[in-house]
């Protein structure tokens, strides 16, 4: 099967399946084109359960030329696509085969299991996160949050962009709720993710070069803006402050 026939059609039910296990437990479930699809786990002998590529919330080439479709192809249909390949192979005859995704990325020990487990989840994640005339700010009660921490929305803004542009190397700058209600900035490197230190995310944006390297090459400050004013679904990040 060729890729890009891989990536366009037969992965739609089946992806639902893993936004689905993410969904669960993170707000995830609350993107509308996932509330229509049935979530049923796919499993094998009843013991292994296989991930999933989930779909895309928008078409390919729907947040261009913010992210270029050929950044998508790469990003989500080779780079998102092979960490699930990873985490199918690594799973098989272990204890973490019948977990659910996050269930994984709680339990498993430093290494390729947490990695590509943890890369799966922050991949749909950080594409969720993402709109076609996205950006702006937010409302409601994360708008309210987001003021008591930083000052101003603008004041967030800066000390995001701040964070993410000084993510050393290949990681993630999430936007997260804290145990008390209030909300923080934290960054992780390579796969890290906030719920191992019992924060909720709320939003992410991806620093890997893989990320921009296509459209910005190594000017991550410059993806970085677009993200901010172009591309961020604050509904998504306000849902999965309240939800
Ligand atoms: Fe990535």
């Amino acid at each position: 099967m060729k890729r890009r026939d891989f990536i366009k059609t037969p992965l739609i039910v089946a992806g639902a399946t893993m936004l689905g296990k993410v969904g669960m437990v993170s707000g995830l479930s609350g993107v509308a084109h996932a509330a229509d699809i049935a979530f049923t786990p796919q499993t094998n002998e009843g013991t292994h359960m296989e991930h999933t590529l989930p779909p895309l919330p928008y078409a390919q080439d729907a947040l261009a030329p913010h992210i270029s479709q050929e950044t998508i192809e790469y990003h989500y249909g080779k780079h998102h696509n092979t960490y699930v390949v990873n985490l199918n192979n690594l799973i098989k005859g272990t204890e973490f085969e019948a977990m659910s995704l996050e269930d994984i990325i709680l339990k498993a020990p430093a290494g390729g299991i947490y990695n590509n487990a943890a890369q799966v989840w922050n991949h749909t994640f950080f594409w969720n996160g993402m709109k076609p005339n996205g950006g702006g700010a937010p409302s409601g009660p994360l708008a309210k949050a987001i003021t008591e921490k930083w000052g101003s929305f603008e004041e967030f803004q800066k000390a995001f962009q701040a964070a993410a542009a000084g993510n050393f190397g290949s990681g993630w700058t999430w936007l997260v709720k804290k145990a008390d209600g209030s909300v923080d900035i934290v960054n992780t490197g390579a796969a890290g993710n906030p719920i191992t230190s019992g924060d909720k995310p709320l939003l992410c944006v991806d620093v890997w070069e893989h990320a921009y390297y296509i459209d910005y090459r190594n000017q991550r400050v410059k993806f970085l803006e677009a993200f901010a004013n172009n591309l961020i679904n604050w509904d998504f990040a306000g849902g999965n402050f309240t939800g």
